[in-house]
């Protein structure tokens, strides 16, 4: 598979007359791909059902012509002004209750069905023009869901649409008055119409309410984004991808890739940083240029998952963005890193957002390829120089890494939903334990929970999973490898109760967790030999070995020599040293990096990555700050 790079752009946001010189430059400059169209449907129908194509037809032509390749991306994210006058009840609502307003983008609402049927006839017109272009290599589908929060939507056409939802999964509101424990609080319904949405109660709605409008809002992402696949998929044989996001959970993108053929994601790893990243003080600063050293490669595992081995990155942050609390410049290199990076995680291509910095309008302090003016900005000669590397790039064969962690989007709803401590988040659990992987220098795939195969990995890590699936159970009882399962696995049934007996229900252990404390940050669980653990403790009973306790005596870790159970969160050195031992126990190499040093092992190539802000030595070669070193695999 070629690895490729690509650029966002505008063509509607510069005059005609400048495209050729633009398009002649993104080529002059390396570039593959050029991603269009994703904004502007008031340009493509400027008044209802008279469509104007010829813009878009001249840009098309004139990329193409330089040689680029177009991802064509579908504008609904952006719906325009008479269609919103044509369909008030269009807008999503927040949970306060108030529609969110036009101006700005991504003001639909996913379970509005009319909404729908104009995102199908907008896609299909599309398709029907461009499906067949020479020019149009792949398609975007709408622009990153759940962007600014927009997955949860308390509408009357969510009510309706939750409401049918239920009814079709319980078939009586006797059966959903037993599944949700609605005895509780006199909660019980005799018809789904009294059902509401659960936002504007009183306190804490019904755990098991919430989680299955979360289950009931993540479906509709997926019906929206197959209602645009179903109108592409007759009139074109190029890709189908959608632009994910990085840590955003609330709707499960393991479902909505089903029906794609490439996950892509954006990648804005000073952004993340400043704005989604825990991380200490110092941390944040000695990475302030340069973005979290796991954040980048945790995504493009997780979206190599969800896009069944085909992964892009559709955009790559070029330079200062215009959206986090602080936007500092990248370190030189960084442009270059975050690219090698993508592609030994196996990307095939990676888009830099944007071409040119927009000198109007919302993202006017977000840097491109070029100033606003122009000229050059820094990232530009780190593409050209990717680019020109990608010629005699070693081999970037995929492989399977030696260790897996198993991620689920629904257990993120079900600790959202019912945290017991205030810092217990699903994202931050699992990227606590993936981290420590890294630091191990592992490569690590990422699995969905419905995992039926473990055969294939030494190790698997499966941190906060609500419930096992029945194949994860199946897989677990025959694993030869040693599988660490914990904190707060199998604990809950899908109906977000305590199952009875206790769980979790592991093959062959007994381990029962018998009673759950969260803890405030000034305190913690110290453990024998050394180590601590932080937010979370599971006091832990049964017949089964223990292989490590804490100070006080009681388990930490328990199970036999393949299915072990962990009962609390390790702080970071804790996690380092456990992850040290099983990966002893189970015989993959680890290795001992400089702090900022990263790795990633593809089929036959060692890649590492110098995420600090100073030179680091590795087998004798010193690597820049921002610097990037290959070496083969023995
Ligand atoms: C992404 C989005 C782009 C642009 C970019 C700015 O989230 O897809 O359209 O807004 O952020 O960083």
């Amino acid at each position: 598979m070629p690895r490729t790079l690509g650029v966002c752009y505008y063509p509607e946001h510069w005059p005609q007359s400048q495209w050729a010189t633009d398009a002649a430059q993104m080529k002059a400059t390396g570039l593959t791909w050029v991603r269009i169209g994703e904004f502007a449907w008031s340009l493509m129908e400027p008044t209802p059902g008279t469509y104007d194509w010829d813009w878009l037809d001249r840009a098309v032509q004139t990329l193409g012509e330089a040689g680029l390749k177009v991802v064509m991306g579908t504008p609904t994210a952006t719906p325009p002004r008479w269609l919103v006058d044509r369909m008030p009840d269009m807008l999503a609502v927040d949970a306060s209750g108030r529609p969110r307003a036009f101006g700005s983008r991504r003001h639909y609402d996913f379970s509005h069905m009319g909404y729908r049927v104009e995102c199908s006839r907008i896609a299909r017109a599309m398709g029907e023009r461009y499906g067949r272009n020479p020019h149009v290599a792949a398609w975007q589908i709408d622009n990153e869901y759940d962007c600014h929060d927009t997955t949860l939507s308390y509408s009357d056409a969510a009510r309706t649409g939750f409401r049918n939802w239920l009814a079709q999964k319980y078939q009586s509101p006797e059966a959903l008055n037993l599944a949700w424990g609605n005895v509780f609080w006199s909660m019980q319904y005799e018809s789904f119409d009294q059902i509401d949405v659960p936002n504007l109660t009183v306190t804490e709605p019904n755990p098991a309410h919430v989680m299955d409008f979360r289950r009931y809002s993540s479906d509709q992402v997926v019906a929206f984004n197959r209602v645009q696949v179903d109108a592409l998929r007759p009139l074109t044989d190029a890709p189908l991808i959608h632009n994910y996001m990085g840590r955003t959970l609330t709707f499960d993108h393991y479902k909505v890739g089903e029906d794609l053929d490439i996950a892509s994601w954006d990648s804005y790893p000073i952004g993340f940083l400043s704005d989604r990243v825990e991380g200490t003080a110092k941390e944040k600063q000695t990475y302030l240029r340069q973005g979290h050293p796991d954040n980048q490669a945790f995504h493009h595992d997780l979206y190599r998952a969800v896009g069944k081995g085909r992964l892009w990155v559709m955009e790559q942050q070029p330079g200062p963005v215009n959206w986090a609390p602080y936007n500092p410049a990248p370190l030189p290199g960084m442009a270059r890193l975050w690219a090698w990076e993508a592609f030994a995680h196996g990307a095939e291509a990676v888009c830099y957002f944007r071409w040119r910095q927009a000198p109007f309008a919302q993202e006017q302090m977000h840097a491109g390829l070029l100033r606003p003016d122009s000229t050059p900005a820094p990232a530009l000669a780190e593409a050209a120089q990717v680019a020109g590397e990608i010629d005699d790039m070693p081999a970037l064969d995929a492989t399977t890494a030696p260790v897996a962690l198993i991620f689920d989007y629904e257990s993120a709803w079900a600790w959202d939903t019912q945290p017991q401590g205030a810092d217990f988040e699903m994202f931050r659990l699992a990227f606590a334990a993936y981290r420590a992987l890294r630091r191990a220098g592992l490569s690590v795939d990422i699995l969905p929970p419905d995992t039926s195969d473990l055969s294939p990995y030494g190790l698997v890590l499966a941190p906060g999973l609500m419930t096992l699936s029945d194949s994860l159970r199946a897989a677990l009882a025959t694993y030869e490898g040693i599988a660490l399962i914990g904190p707060r696995s199998d604990l809950k049934n899908r109906d977000m109760a305590i199952p009875l007996p206790m769980g979790p229900s592991l093959p062959d252990t007994d381990v029962t967790v018998v009673l759950t404390e969260s803890l405030p940050p000034s305190d913690k669980i110290k453990l024998q030999g050394g180590g601590r653990f932080r937010h979370w403790f599971e006091h832990l009973e049964g017949t089964a070995p223990v292989h490590l306790s804490t100070k006080g005596g009681q388990p930490a870790i328990m199970g036999g020599d393949n299915l072990r159970y962990l009962a609390g969160w390790p702080d970071d050195d804790t996690f380092d040293g456990i992850i040290g031992g099983l990966c002893d126990a189970a015989s993959i190499p680890t290795l001992q990096l400089p702090e900022g040093l990263r790795v990633r092992d593809t089929a036959t190539t060692r890649f590492l990555f110098n995420y600090g802000p100073k030179p680091v030595t590795w087998n004798g070669t010193t690597i820049p700050a921002a610097g990037v070193h290959w070496e083969a695999l023995p």
